[in-house]
């Protein structure tokens, strides 16, 4: 289990005046002691309420309604909020009158490199992916030439090269394995070739707003997935990471595909969250169909505890520099536009427009 903030990061704070109130064992799953938050200048306490009611709570899942009501008149919480698809978590932040902002809706911009979660969750996924990959299929990554005879390197395929799909194919690549990358973004495939993988080119472009991709239509997606049950045949693994913000994960593996693959490859779907990538993945499960291995982990950046949390609480130092004075006092600027994109709820107002139709939408339904 993941935690927000790291005694390193704590240090920094300190040092900016700002006092670090940490619950009890928060630490415990990413291997941090309550002692080594205090030695690191944190207060610990067992008073959750407490902690909940602090100027400025941070939290890497979203809240539970309980947590929610916990949180003061004024207070801000910042964390992982699903603005786009967990309506109910905008909706209890706004009757609670709180402020908050979500991590994953700070645009991708180079300003706010240093705060982009997304991203430092995102590269443990797709390295994680790689390993998976590797540790389910009864095949070597790597070509080896044996006195028991040759083996040929493993063909491994990412569908989505966003940054979980660029750190599977670095990660896979270092492996021994022969990688291959495809995307929607055209811009993508350079980045695909300076990771030694080749490019799967389907003829579709499909760019959208903020550096992602948008939904394909109807007739788009057929040929996708058409194109893509011919190109899938030869490869050992596929990783999936394809996502699209607020949409259910487009299917780009058909159980036709899957059909078409030999007995013993493997797909990784990092899609599951959202419903996943194939058509036969049971999210959360690791399961086998037509002698192919399909395993959807959920929250795969939470199997690495240690560098995630570091990795998170220093994108959290980077967003707190920005809202935060030099006394410590909380000073945001809500004209500035990191904050813009990511604020969600301000004093019980929804302030995004995304969550708001999110909101909206799930109340239509
Ligand atoms: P994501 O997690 O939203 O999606 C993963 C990948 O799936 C994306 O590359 C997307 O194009 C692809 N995809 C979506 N639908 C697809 C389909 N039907 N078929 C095949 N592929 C499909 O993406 P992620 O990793 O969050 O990256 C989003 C953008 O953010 C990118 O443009 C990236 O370069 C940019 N970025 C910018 C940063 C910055 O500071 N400037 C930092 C990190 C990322």
């Amino acid at each position: 289990m993941r935690v927000a903030l790291v005694p390193d990061v704590v240090r920094r704070l300190k040092s900016k005046q700002i006092d670090v109130l940490v619950q009890a064992g928060a630490g415990e799953g990413a291997l941090l002691s309550d002692d080594a938050f205090r030695e690191a200048g944190a207060q610990v306490t067992d008073d959750a309420a407490a902690v909940w009611r602090s100027d400025v709570v941070l939290k890497i899942s979203p809240p539970s309604e309980q947590e929610t009501g916990m949180l003061g008149q004024g207070s801000l919480l910042i964390g992982f909020l699903s603005p786009l698809g967990s309506p109910a978590t905008t909706t209890a932040l706004s009757k609670a009158k709180a402020t908050a902002i979500a991590v994953e809706s700070i645009p991708r911009i180079s300003r706010a490199q240093a705060m982009d979660a997304l991203s430092s969750q995102s590269n443990v996924a797709g390295y994680k992916a790689a390993l998976l990959g590797a540790e389910n299929m009864g095949r070597f990554y790597p070509m080896l030439m044996t006195a028991a005879g040759t083996i040929p390197p493993a063909k491994v395929l990412v569908l989505g090269a966003g940054v979980a799909g660029l750190q599977a194919l670095a990660t896979a690549k270092r492996l021994g394995a022969r990688t291959t990358g495809y995307d929607v973004r055209p811009e993508v495939a350079e980045q695909v070739h300076s990771l030694g993988a080749a490019w799967l080119d389907l003829g579709l472009e499909a760019a959208g707003e903020g550096g992602y991709a948008r939904e394909l239509t109807e007739q788009e997606r057929a040929q996708q997935q058409q194109a893509l049950t011919e190109a899938i045949k030869g490869f050992d693994v596929v990783i999936t990471t394809a996502l699209v913000p607020g949409r259910p994960a487009p299917k780009l593996v058909t159980a036709e595909a899957v059909e078409g693959m030999k007995a013993g490859s493997v797909i990784i779907d990092l899609a599951g969250e959202t419903g996943g990538n194939c058509e036969l993945t049971k999210p959360g499960e690791n399961v086998v169909v037509h002698d192919v291995r399909i395993v959807s982990p959920l929250n795969l950046p939470a199997s690495m505890p240690e560098h995630s949390s570091q990795l998170f609480a220093r994108n959290v130092l980077a967003l707190l520099e920005l809202i935060v004075d030099e006394n410590g006092a909380l000073a945001i600027d809500y004209e500035d536009e990191i904050i813009k994109g990511s604020l969600i709820v301000r004093d019980g107002e929804i302030v995004n427009p995304g969550a708001k139709s999110a909101v909206e939408r799930a109340e239509a339904s």
